[in-house]
């Protein structure tokens, strides 16, 4: 039996707890059905380390972090702390954690199975079999740059400031993830900045350019301006394969690729830090969906977002494939079933809770297992 495999859960607030119980099922049941076992530390993140700890995120939590494997993350935040100071959100907690362990670039799918092809607000013809991947940087651009602040101006007006930046190295590092997923996809990869008014997106532009031209001939890369890009994936989107973009960009454009699958409750993500000599590399994987403070508590929540981005962590952190790819169509088999939460629900389905859904998932496992 392979050692085990250190991992830290981090559920959060809202949801983030709910969903993480179906996962944590799904965790046992691969301890006991395949050939790894899972050593699990669990920790408060977000609203409910604040109301514990009086922070969103302690350096133990971060230190623990760093130790371990991979870290499964819920989702942050409510209406109760939105009125903290600045640097006391639970949104904190995120921002600390990749900033901390250096995770710079953030796997967004957005995905269309084929049993939810209705579920999104633009026609299926549009979206059939969309398969799209979002990488964005993610501890650099404005949400980290200097100067940054609100300061008092002579006539007492005030001026908040945040500042774009890039480095090439940067821009690099998040451009070879991009390059390397495409190939083992369909090979194309479109770099979306706004070189047309920004010098931080002119030289993302020549960087990417340069990268493409001397290590990956055989990508094909094109480049978008962010606002086109926006607008190309309501008209078109399956017409992008990888997007590589900044922070702020890939913020905004990853939710609105996110909805186009119309099933926000169905997407994970990854976030990777650089690999060692060993390759190794710290890395984090949570759902797309924030902590739905609406329905939190109700047992109606979708968990299948979170389960496959224990899916994901399978894959980028273990290689471990098969069993990536198992969860995967475990997922899709039940949904294929007629099963859906509240969140997908469509006419002539059967509309299940959380647990039931999580419950079908291990079914589903053990069937495709047996
Ligand atoms: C995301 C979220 C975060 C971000 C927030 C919670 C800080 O919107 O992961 O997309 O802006 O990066
Ligand atoms: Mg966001």
């Amino acid at each position: 039996m392979p050692a085990n495999k250190k991992l830290l859960v981090l559920p959060g607030d809202g949801i983030g707890p709910e969903v993480m119980r179906e996962v944590r099922h799904v965790i046992e049941w691969m301890d006991r059905r395949r050939s790894v076992t899972f050593e699990i530390e669990e920790d408060l993140v977000g609203g409910a380390a604040i109301d514990v700890r009086g922070m969103p995120i302690t350096p133990d939590t971060i230190a623990r972090a760093r130790a371990a494997d991979a870290v499964l993350f819920g989702s942050v935040g409510g209406p109760q702390w939105d009125n903290l100071g600045f640097d006391k959100r639970p949104e904190i907690a995120i921002l600390a954690l990749r900033r901390e362990l250096g995770l710079f670039a953030n796997l967004r799918p957005a995905i269309v199975l084929d049993p939810l092809v209705e579920a999104s607000t633009l026609k299926p013809d549009v979206v059939r079999g969309l398969d799209i991947m979002i990488v964005r940087e993610s501890t650099g651009g404005i949400y980290f740059g200097e100067p940054r602040g609100v300061e008092t101006l002579a006539d007492g007006q005030q001026r908040g400031f945040n500042t774009e930046v890039y480095t090439t190295h940067e821009i690099q590092r998040v451009a070879r993830v991009a390059f390397e997923l495409a190939r083992k996809r369909q090979g194309r990869v479109c770099s979306v900045e706004k070189a047309n008014v920004m010098e931080s997106g002119l030289l993302w532009r020549q960087v990417v350019t340069a990268l493409g031209a001397a290590e990956y001939p055989d990508v094909s890369l094109s480049h978008m301006y962010a606002d086109n890009c926006a607008m190309q994936l309501v008209r078109n989107p399956r017409q992008f394969d990888v997007v590589v973009t900044g922070n702020l960009f890939g913020d905004i454009l990853s939710d609105l690729a996110s909805m186009l699958t119309g099933s926000l409750g169905m997407l994970p993500s990854a976030t990777l830090g650089q690999a060692d000599s060993s390759g190794r590399r710290h890395a984090l994987y949570e759902p797309i969906h924030g902590s739905a403070p609406d329905i939190a508590g109700k047992g109606i929540a979708n968990p299948l977002a979170q389960m496959l981005s224990f899916a994901m962590l399978l894959r980028y952190s273990f290689a471990m494939e098969e069993d990536a790819a198992l969860i995967e169509r475990a997922c899709t088999n039940v949904l294929a079933s007629g099963l859906r939460t509240a969140d997908i629900m469509a006419p002539g389905m059967a509309k299940v809770g959380t647990q039931v859904m999580g419950e079908a998932v291990l079914r589903e496992l053990d069937k495709l297992a047996a």
